[in-house]
């Protein structure tokens, strides 16, 4: 799974158990990025939809939560894998712009992604097999990158992973039903979500910009050799391509148009508190659409789940202080009772870092 920033590496057990117990089959993962939540709820046996603005997180998805075995041969996708492993390199886009101009990756990889790249465009293949050789240049390439996890700078001296030769390698199938993905603004797409029971809410919580910190996934997906600036060479349209949800001044307007906008008896919603909302403040939000919980995580054990701050007719029912958490979870559903049977004894579970220590 590629580096990503505010990827739910930690929370995604937590969060597989909370679809376990909502009772809903389909969900909705609004703001998917790497797609791993979305594959998650899929493994909980949910039928998902996966959606978010950049176009590396569409063939993400059509990796890990559209494909399955009636719309992806495999055979013919390790035969199409071994073939592009195959391929001697070229000088094209990437070897100039990544591995001359800025230094993302060594000469002899880059000039194998240009070769992959362009041949994937010659292949007469369905949106599920493109999306799915695309998601394994993606990981390829970024096994052999030599960035700290985000596209804005390269690292002085080459990372030692970037010596390695870049390989594709199949990605790796999730269980559960196949499901959808678009790519979509949260904002337009939340109406048309009434038939979803439950929603996942991960929005940007600070300024960085995610079409910057992953410009190179854009442009090898999109493959339009765009004009690029700055020494990390970021595509043009980085200056203008913006997120309300980047933007201190924006950000709390646009989430709260979008809880209230969608209609689903579930909604779980991500918080970190290191970004420019209150916890506090999203709890009343939340509390307009239904009955309220919330977990915390301190990357050592998920602590105290506690529920309720107003009911959806606006009366006090209970405190939620802000928990002094990094992390937290939300989970908004359709009756007290509901939420607090969904919570119920997850306070005492360990997050993987801590089993793992
Ligand atoms: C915090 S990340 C999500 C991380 C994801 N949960 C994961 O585990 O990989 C936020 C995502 O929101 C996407 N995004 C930003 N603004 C958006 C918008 N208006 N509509 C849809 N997606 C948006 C970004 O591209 C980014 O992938």
């Amino acid at each position: 799974m590629v580096k990503y920033l505010g990827s739910k590496r930690v929370l995604v057990p937590l969060i597989e158990e909370l679809a376990r117990r909502i009772p809903a089959t389909t969900a909705c993962d609004l703001f998917a990025g790497t797609t791993r939540v979305g594959q998650a709820l899929r493994h909980a046996g949910m039928t998902v939809h996966s959606n978010d603005l950049a176009t590396y997180s569409e063939a993400l998805g059509q990796a890990y939560i559209a494909a399955d075995d009636r719309a992806l041969d495999r055979e013919r996708l390790r035969g199409l894998l071994a073939e592009l492993n195959a391929l001697p390199g070229r000088d094209g886009y990437v070897t100039r712009t990544f591995c001359e101009e800025a230094r993302f990756f060594q000469p002899k990889n880059g000039r194998r992604i240009d070769a992959i790249r362009d041949r994937i465009d010659e292949l007469d293949l369905t949106p599920i097999e493109r999306g799915t050789l695309l998601t394994s240049l993606l990981e390829a390439a970024d096994r052999v990158d030599s960035t700290c996890g985000v596209q804005m700078a390269y690292v002085k001296r080459w990372a030692p992973r970037a010596e390695r030769d870049l390989q594709l390698r199949e990605p790796v199938p999730v269980d559960g039903p196949a499901g959808a993905v678009t790519r979509l603004d949260a904002n337009e797409l939340a109406p048309a979500l009434a038939d979803t029971e439950l929603v996942y809410l991960d929005p940007p919580y600070n300024q960085h910009s995610y079409y910057s910190n992953y410009h190179v996934w854009e442009t090898l997906v999109r493959w339009d050799a765009p004009e690029h600036y700055g020494v990390a060479c970021k595509r043009i349209d980085c200056r203008t391509t913006k997120s309300p949800y980047n933007s201190k001044r924006t950000a709390w307007d646009a989430l709260e148009r979008l809880v209230l906008a969608i209609e689903s008896p579930w909604i779980v919603l991500s918080f970190s508190d290191e970004g420019f909302h209150d916890g506090a403040r999203i709890g009343e939000l939340l509390a307009d659409r239904g009955h309220v919980g919330v977990i915390g995580v301190d990357h050592a054990r998920y602590v105290g789940a506690r529920i309720g701050i107003h009911n959806p007719a606006g009366e006090k029912v209970g405190t939620v202080s802000h928990l002094r958490n990094r992390e937290s979870l939300w989970v908004c559903g359709p009756s007290r009772s509901a939420v607090a049977q969904v919570l119920e004894g997850l306070g005492t579970m360990q997050t993987p870092q801590a089993r793992a220590a």
